[in-house]
Formats: structure tokens, sequence, C-alpha cells
């Protein structure tokens, strides 16, 4: 039986008033929910904003839902004002962090290259990379999709190597689905996600198999269920859903 993985993003997001009740809610809920499941339920991590970490870290201490974080430095230490290093959210508990999410590629200017970096220095930090992809919906109108993401994909796979990604996730996030309300279909995420396998199974077949790739872009309580169940998708990256934690338990449970 398939574990799906579910990993909030809260973005810019939160208050340490009200992350106290959200954090709460997610611990208590997460665990109900394992416990009716016996063991089978969805793996759960809450990516947070760094000044929120020890905050999380003290929350939910002890309880199966992992906390991780949205950006990372390509480097591992100095003069590197305002950046934070892997070990530095290795000592607050993460074990996982967002890398090349298109917010990240587009207002920020993060080039394939620089995200390759940043999940090399992931990993030499012990966290899990979790890649995101995607493309814009000019890029779809305009029949590059596949591009696009292999493109993504091969920047990676070139300077940290196929095995690196025995320790990864992925995510496709459609740059059109994020924050719009506009989903992708279950058949048009599905096509993305067995291409994503398909150019890793091809790098190692073993790879192909054992990949988790997550689909984020509008997952909300009522489609998260007919977007889990495609063969392909292993789970979801959410954002604004995330933050209420009725409907992130709504998809953890769907999951
Ligand atoms: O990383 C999650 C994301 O970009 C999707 O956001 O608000 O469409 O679920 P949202």
């Amino acid at each position: 039986m398939c574990n799906k993985l579910v990993v909030a993003n809260w973005k810019m997001h939160g208050r340490l008033a009200t992350n106290s009740g959200l954090l709460d809610a997610i611990r208590s809920g997460v665990s109900a929910q394992t416990g009716a499941a016996r063991g089978v339920a969805s793996r759960v991590v809450l990516c947070v904003p760094y000044p929120y970490l020890a905050q999380t870290r003290q929350s939910l201490e002890d309880s199966s839902v992992a906390w991780g974080a949205q950006n990372i430095s390509e480097h591992d230490q100095g003069a590197w004002t305002g950046e934070v290093s892997g070990s530095m959210l290795a000592d607050f508990g993460c074990r996982y962090v967002l890398v090349g999410h298109s917010e990240r590629r587009a207002f920020f200017a993060e080039t394939d290259a620089i995200i390759a970096a940043k999940f090399a220095a992931a990993q030499r930090a012990g966290l899990i990379p979790i890649l995101c992809v995607g493309e814009t919906l000019a890029e779809r109108e305009a029949g590059v999709t596949h591009d696009v993401i292999t493109r993504q994909l091969d920047a990676v796979l070139a300077s940290n190597g196929s095995a690196a990604f025995a320790q990864a996730v992925v995510a496709y996030e459609p740059v059109w689905a994020i924050g719009t309300g506009q989903t992708a279909t279950p058949d048009q995420a599905q096509e993305v996600h067995a291409a994503i396998r398909g150019r890793l199974a091809r790098e190692s077949a073993g790879l192909g198999d054992h990949l988790q790739i997550l689909y984020g872009g509008s997952v909300k309580p009522g489609n998260a269920a007919e977007i889990f169940s495609q063969p392909d998708i292993d789970g979801g990256l959410i954002g604004g859903a995330s933050l209420v934690a009725a409907d992130f338990l709504a998809i953890c449970a769907a999951a």
C-alpha cells in the first residue's frame, strides 16, 4: 500500500499566536488519522518560514509530523549575509527543504544552476530536497511543457547524478495552477508525473519505482482524492489550503 507524502508550504504566512493553534490542530489531527489507519496513513511535513522553525520544532517534537524550510543557501557557511545554510536547518531538526519553487525561480532569479547547487547543499547537510518543477501557462500553451520539465530535471541530474534522487522528492507544480484555484486536471497532472518518472527511470531503473513525485497547485479538500488516485501521483505540495487546519487535515486524509 502506497504511503503518500503531504507537504505544507506556508510560504510567507504566519504569526506566533496563529501558528500555535494551527500546529496543535495538525499535530493532533494527523495523530488521530495515523491511529485510525494503523500505520498506512500519509506522511506529513510542514515547510514553515525560518523565524517559526523553533516554534514548529517545539510543537511537533515527538509527533509523526516532520518539518522543513522553504529555501536554503547553496553555501555551507561564511560571509553570506542573510543566507541560511543546510547545517543550520539541520540544527533545527529540519528533514526537508524546498528547492526550485517557481516563486524562487521567477521572483528571485534562481536559475537551474543555482537550484542544482541548492539541491546539493541540502543533501550535504543530510536534508531531503523537494525539487519543484513546472511550466508557466505560456509554456504549456506553446506545447513545451515536457521540454521545460526535462530541462529543470536535467540540470539537477547533470550536476548531482541520478543517485542523488534516491534521497529526494520531486514536486510537479504547474505555475498556472499555483494560488489560482485552477488545478491541473488529474489527467494533465498524471501525464507530466509519468514523464518525470520516465525521465528518471531512464537514468536508473529502480529510481523510477521509488521516487516520490508530488503534485502542487490549488489542491483543496474537494479535489485531493481524485488527484491522489492517479498512479504516478505520490502526494501533494499544498500552499493556501495548508494554512487552514481543517482543509489541510482533509487533504491528508485523502492521501
Ligand atoms: O508550494 C505550494 C504551492 O505553490 C501551491 O500553492 O496555494 O496553489 O496550493 P497553492
